[in-house]
């Protein structure tokens, strides 16, 4: 175990923004975590852990004891009559690892192609694309309790997955029992479950028009995922030209009655009914029709073709600060409160 420090922390994460980690180790595997918690002074300390740094806002040098996960690791655990599943390390790129499972014969996961991050970042937020998230095709995970140093197994109830959500976003509460591992876990595995037979997930507005613009009605996986790849470049920033950390806010749920009364002042908004009676807003139309597409705050600015990213327009010798990024955060949110009554909620984590 190596312990680094003064660490740039700007090639790890995907706005490119400067700052240093303190202290940095990386973790190829379960027992340099051992090592770490075994350790008298390195046990003691904060930890943050990072991943593909995709879905990060940096606002100063990290003090906390920055634990970089690189755990590598694909195969196949289990081939049965109803599913795939395979276990991949927390350590491997995303796309990367939805396009080796594609070679392998194992699809599943080509909606969310190109998604930037890492596998162990995945089940944090439960990543989501047209049509399927992370939970649809979720068996279980790996990881350790950073604070009791317990190893744990987790199934997809327990992870209590939701929109862009789950256990590992929230504290616990002992005062209620509400069990929380925000900034405790670090996720080591994770094993996704590819059901068999393999269906295609084509309701996304975006994959009817491909289907309608080829002709094509009954897309190979591959297809899907060659198409997911189009739609995502012709419409998100490549964060390595551009830096930025996905959609930025979350899409917000209101009642009907709230969406009703929206409708009759702006009756263009994009909403969509959800399974539980409520509906959810687009940010992205909202954030558009508050005039914000194309502005910037200092190096920090709203994308042109997709209101909900922000960006960083510096590159990577005038990068933009993370106080500029939420600068403007916080500068979209008022307005669009101000005009719908509806409070964004950032995606990122702000550290
Ligand atoms: N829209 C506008 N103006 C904009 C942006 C969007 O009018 O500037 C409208 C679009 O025309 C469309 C609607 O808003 O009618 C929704 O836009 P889009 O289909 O691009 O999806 P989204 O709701 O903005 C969500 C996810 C994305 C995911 C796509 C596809 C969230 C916060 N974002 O975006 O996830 O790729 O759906 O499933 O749920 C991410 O989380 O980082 C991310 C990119």
């Amino acid at each position: 175990m190596i312990v680094q420090r003064n660490v740039p922390l700007q090639p790890h994460n995907s706005f490119g923004i400067v700052a240093r980690a303190q202290q940095l180790v990386r973790i190829a595997d379960e027992a340099d975590v051992a090592a770490i918690l075994a350790d008298p002074v390195l046990r003691e300390m904060p930890k943050f852990v990072l991943g593909g740094g995709s879905n990060i806002v940096l606002t100063g040098d990290v003090k906390p004891l920055v634990l970089k996960v690189e755990i590598p690791g694909r195969r196949l655990v289990d081939d049965g009559p109803r599913a795939w599943i395979v276990e991949v390390g927390a350590g491997e790129v995303w796309h990367d690892t939805v396009q080796w499972l594609l070679a392998q014969g194992w699809p599943g996961l080509e909606n969310m192609a190109l998604i930037p991050g890492t596998v162990g970042g995945a089940p944090v937020q439960n990543i989501g694309a047209y049509g399927v998230e992370l939970q649809d095709r979720f068996e279980s995970l790996d990881g350790i309790d950073l604070v009791t140093g317990q190893p744990f197994t987790l199934d997809a109830a327990q992870c209590a997955f939701g929109y862009r959500d789950s256990v590992f976003k929230h504290a616990g509460d002992p005062a209620t029992n509400a069990f929380g591992l925000a900034g405790r876990a670090l996720i080591t595995r994770v094993r996704f479950r590819l059901p068999k037979p393999w269906k295609p997930v084509l309701g996304y507005l975006d994959l009817e028009r491909k289907m309608a613009e080829t002709g094509v009605t009954d897309p190979s996986p591959m297809q899907i995922f060659d198409w997911i790849v189009a739609i995502r470049r012709a419409k998100l920033p490549d964060w390595r030209v551009l830096g930025n950390a996905g959609s930025f806010f979350k899409n917000p749920t209101v009642t009907p009655e709230q969406c009703a009364d929206i409708i009759a002042r702006d009756p263009k908004i994009v909403h969509y009914p959800m399974a539980d009676g409520s509906i959810k807003l687009a940010a992205g139309w909202l954030i558009d029709a508050c005039g914000w597409k194309g502005k910037s705050v200092g190096n920090a600015g709203v994308y042109e073709r997709q209101a909900l990213v922000l960006v960083n327009r510096g590159g990577t010798e005038h990068p933009a600060t993370g106080g500029e990024v939420m600068t403007l955060a916080k500068a979209i949110q008022t307005s669009v409160y101000e005009r719908f009554g509806i409070r964004l909620e950032p995606e990122p984590v702000v550290v």
